[in-house]
């Protein structure tokens, strides 16, 4: 994929790693980028060279989202970066947690490719990058609802894959271990400075890979538990 060519969409760009991705793709050379958020926020200054537009964006909304794909209708890069990780086991958490962390991660995710593959078809190509987790591939008890979220993420972009093969749209699938964001607020584990793993995706991204490991946690463990090493 050609940088300068690109046109990029990320959605949950006002903080934590979305915001990080905003500023590796604009630090990387990408003109143009349409930065997806539910509310109003201050843009840092990415300098002359890049246009960062602020979009409206609740990846719930279907009416917000079929709006967003008219009026990003140049963009040939999306990334789904926006989730959400209520705490608690199965026992636990209750069933409205589980149902926001579906509509978030999963059903938030599906909308959005579903929306955004034919635009970025009709622009010449380019792709789909899913914000998974490692947690896709291990689950991870204590987040029972987030798990099995990104669980049914990761099989649904299996499924975009196969349904876009032959198409001009590649669907990446990035699987983080710990970021230091907002998210992970308060919870003992090993972490990543969201920067350093927002570039590290987009050179993984522009370099052409399927199957994104951005951190050293995801590096070690990732290949084997997706059973590619
Ligand atoms: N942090 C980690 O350790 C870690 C590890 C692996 C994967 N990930 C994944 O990385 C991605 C980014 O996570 P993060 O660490 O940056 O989390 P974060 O700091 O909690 O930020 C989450 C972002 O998602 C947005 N969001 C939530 N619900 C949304 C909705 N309905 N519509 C639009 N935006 C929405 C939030 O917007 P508001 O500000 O409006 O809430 C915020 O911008 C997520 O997909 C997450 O699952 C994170």
């Amino acid at each position: 994929m050609k940088v300068d060519k690109a046109v990029a969409l990320v959605t949950g760009a006002n903080r934590g790693l979305g915001q990080s991705l905003v500023k590796a793709l604009a630090e990387a050379g990408v003109a143009r980028i349409y930065a997806g958020a539910r509310g109003r926020f201050d843009l840092p200054d990415f300098g002359s060279g890049t246009s960062v537009l602020p979009l409206e964006l609740d990846i719930t909304d279907g009416a917000q989202v079929a709006r967003s794909a008219s009026h990003a209708s140049d963009v040939t890069l999306l990334i789904n970066n926006a989730g959400l990780l209520p705490h608690g086991g199965a026992m636990s958490v209750s069933e409205k947690d589980l149902l926001a962390a579906i509509e978030v991660n999963l059903m938030g995710t599906w909308r959005m490719a579903r929306a955004f593959a034919p635009v970025i078809e009709a622009n010449g190509g380019g792709a789909i990058v899913n914000i998974l987790s490692l947690i896709s591939l291990q689950n991870a008890p204590p987040f029972a609802a987030y798990s099995a979220a990104k669980y049914a993420s990761w099989a649904m972009t299996q499924s975009f894959r196969d349904d876009l093969a032959g198409t001009s749209v590649r669907v990446v699938a990035c699987f983080p271990g710990g970021i230091d964001t907002d998210m992970l607020a308060g919870v003992a584990a090993a972490k990543a400075h969201p920067d350093s793993v927002a570039s590290s995706i987009v050179e993984a991204v522009m370099r052409g890979d399927a199957n994104v490991f951005p951190d050293r946690v995801s590096a070690i463990h990732g290949p084997a538990l997706l059973g590619i090493s």
